[in-house]
């Protein structure tokens, strides 16, 4: 097994190279004067070999699909005999419908894509809300793994007393599992998007923060929006303190400041996507869905 990447999860490929102790592959991409993309492996052959393109969606998502497409195509074309896709944060998949008249369903263009390109896909904690799996999008074989227990095992041992808050229905499906694996209480918050920038979200059942630890958890920190309305909600309501743990961190500009400013003492993400608020390694989870490849 050989594993490459993009450049966005060069740290991660590398990690899951050494404990699957496969070969590192470092392809070269760039640009040619025109600004055509140029993409290069160190070798002249992949015969019968499997690849293993470990790229996370972030940052440069569309640029990102690119490199994906060109390194699978390249790699078919140089003899690879399987090309397995780990996207550990898989993009464009909050588009899964037309919202307004004329719009694209990105996900459903990106499934088709990748699926023309890859043999599998593996990814972490999709968001999947109107589809109920990655089969309903891929006509490849996905795989879907979840970051529940190591998010469950960083707030046990950090935040042992806190109450769980899911900012939204669509987060509640982690909020509401790690709470039960736990045996900690929970709410989902109501939300109301009134823009891609703009949430109000409003508690609807009594749960008890006054005094407490609340520890928000979602899926995908974006623009940090509903998380902060969250947290003022939270804050509002007496809890002590307020925390945030979110699987993939997307931080766009400024979101890091909107969380902080809404009183949130520490944001926690898992590694999908490189950023500062990284503390919980999926290392361990993407060795093990590789193990058994060929
Ligand atoms: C929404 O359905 C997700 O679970 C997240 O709540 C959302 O993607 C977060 O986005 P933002 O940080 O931009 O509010």
């Amino acid at each position: 097994m050989l594993i490459t990447t993009c450049g966005n999860s060069e740290l991660l490929a590398k990690k899951l190279a050494k404990q699957l102790r496969a070969r590192y592959v470092p392809v070269t991409i760039a640009a040619f004067p025109d600004g055509d993309l140029y993409l290069r492996y160190p070798v002249a052959s992949l015969k019968g070999q499997t690849l293993v393109i470990v790229e996370s969606f972030q940052p440069n998502p569309n640029e990102t699909l690119l490199h994906i497409l060109f390194a699978a195509e390249t790699a078919k074309d140089l003899g690879a005999k399987k090309v397995i896709l780990v996207a550990p944060y898989l993009a464009f998949l909050r588009q899964d419908a037309r919202f307004k008249p004329g719009e694209a369903v990105s996900s459903q263009v990106m499934a088709k894509l990748l699926s023309n390109a890859v043999d599998k896909i593996i990814t972490i904690d999709p968001h999947l809300h109107r589809y109920a799996s990655l089969n309903e999008l891929f006509t490849i074989p996905g795989k879907r793994l979840t970051a529940d227990p190591l998010l469950a095992e960083y707030i046990k041992r950090h935040y042992p007393d806190a109450v769980l808050v899911g900012p939204d229905w669509e987060s509640s499906q982690w909020a509401a599992a790690i709470a039960r694996s736990l045996g900690m209480a929970s709410t989902t918050l109501q939300k109301k998007r009134l823009s891609p920038t703009k949430v109000q979200v409003r508690f609807v059942d009594h749960l008890a923060v006054k005094g407490k630890t609340v520890v928000l958890v979602d899926d995908i920190l974006s623009t940090g929006k509903t998380i902060a309305a969250a947290a003022r909600e939270a804050r509002k309501r007496g809890a002590r303190r307020v925390v945030a743990i979110a699987v993939h961190g997307v931080f766009v500009p400024g979101a890091f400041g909107t969380v902080k400013k809404a009183g949130v003492s520490h944001i926690i993400t898992a590694n999908t996507i490189v950023h500062p608020t990284n503390k919980i390694d999926i290392t361990p989870l993407l060795a093990a869905a590789l193990r058994g490849e060929r």
